[in-house]
């Protein structure tokens, strides 16, 4: 990606011309819709330290959220709202520098680490009005220390500490949800071996032609679990697939999003669903998110979990290897559930 297809140069430039590499044919354009949906809110404090009846109807809440949406809001999440905010300062401060300076650290094809954009794989390709930058960051071998930014000074601390957090919560929420299955609390934690993380910071620029672009193309996410902060004082931008229909979601002050990614389906036997998504650009207002993908060691072999299989619930996908699955989701463009694919028995 070059000066040109870089969106907040295209920004800056102030054309009101958008490059026909963003211009969406007519069937993928979005509708434009940034009124309220609310997408259902789990109180964690209510699992953390609830009666036996608030954590029970909680279990219940999640449960539901998982299994109809696949995608809900997390409140009460122990995580220090000064953390949040130093995360999304410094991510602003990266994606503010030059961008001479940010392409110090270039997006490298085939792999989600770096500046730039992932998942783009020819020349007819649309892209999407987005930046990124994402950084491997559990286990460490999984890290590129040439990656680390050196500027802003506080960005790789802030990213470490934040990520310890994001790391607690995916545990809990692990265990949780497997509390909604009525399977042992630990199973994914035992299975997952020292689960792989990375963070995407997501920088969409206020678009003069949102009704031709999409910020981020559709998909469902390679992960187990994906943790999504979404920018204060950002536009509306992400877009949910439900019964057919895009709908975009309304932040909750403070909450973060939680959706259900690939493994979490393969693992439920499609019980608890990844659901499709992506974002859309605004014609005013610019859009920061921070993702946190939390997925299973490459090493691991997975498929449907035994007692989520049975002759009502024929098994739906075959076992494989998640260093596999991953490599093959990042070497693929985003397309919908199209990945998923690979893991699916066909009959
Ligand atoms: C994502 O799906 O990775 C990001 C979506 C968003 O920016 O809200
Ligand atoms: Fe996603």
């Amino acid at each position: 990606v070059g000066h040109i297809d870089d969106v907040q140069e295209l920004r800056k430039s102030k054309t009101s011309q958008i490059p026909e590499r963003f211009i969406r044919d007519r069937t993928e354009r979005p509708t434009l819709d940034y009124s309220c949906t609310n997408i259902p809110v789990v109180d964690l404090s209510k699992l953390f330290q609830g009666s036996k009846d608030e954590f029970c109807n909680e279990i219940l809440n999640l449960m539901t959220s998982c299994k109809e949406w696949g995608f809900f809001q997390v409140i009460n999440h122990g995580i220090d709202l000064e953390l949040l905010e130093r995360i999304e300062k410094v991510a602003m401060e990266f994606f503010m520098m030059p961008l001479e300076e940010k392409q110090k650290y270039p997006m490298i094809p085939g792999t989600v680490q770096g500046y730039g954009q992932a998942f783009v794989f020819s020349e007819d390709q649309k892209l999407d009005w987005c930046n990124m930058f994402a950084l491997g960051l559990e286990p460490h071998c999984v890290r590129n220390p040439k990656l680390w930014p050196t500027k802003p000074s506080d960005f790789c601390e802030t990213v470490e500490i934040y990520s310890r957090e994001i790391r607690k919560l995916c545990k809990n929420l692990l265990k949780y949800i497997a509390i909604t299955l009525n399977l042992n609390e630990d199973i994914f934690e035992e299975m997952f071996g020292v689960a792989v993380q990375a963070v995407r910071m997501n920088y969409y620029p206020a678009c003069p032609r949102p009704d031709l672009v999409l910020g981020l193309s559709p998909h469902s996410d390679g992960s187990a679990l994906t943790v999504l902060q979404q920018g204060k004082g950002s536009s509306i931008g992400l877009q949910i697939l439900k019964d057919g229909k895009w709908i975009p979601v309304q932040p909750v002050p403070n909450a973060l999003v939680i959706n259900i990614g690939d493994t979490i389906e393969v693992l439920t036997n499609g019980r608890y669903k990844s659901v499709e998504h992506r974002a859309v650009t605004h014609k005013e207002k610019d859009r920061l998110s921070i993702v946190t993908f939390y997925a299973p060691s490459y090493e691991i072999e997975l498929g449907p979990i035994s007692e989520l299989v049975d002759d009502k619930n024929p098994c739906k996908y075959r076992r494989y290897n998640h260093g596999e699955y991953s490599k093959h989701y990042v070497t693929n463009k985003l397309q919908g559930k199209k990945t998923l694919e690979f893991a699916k028995i066909k009959n």
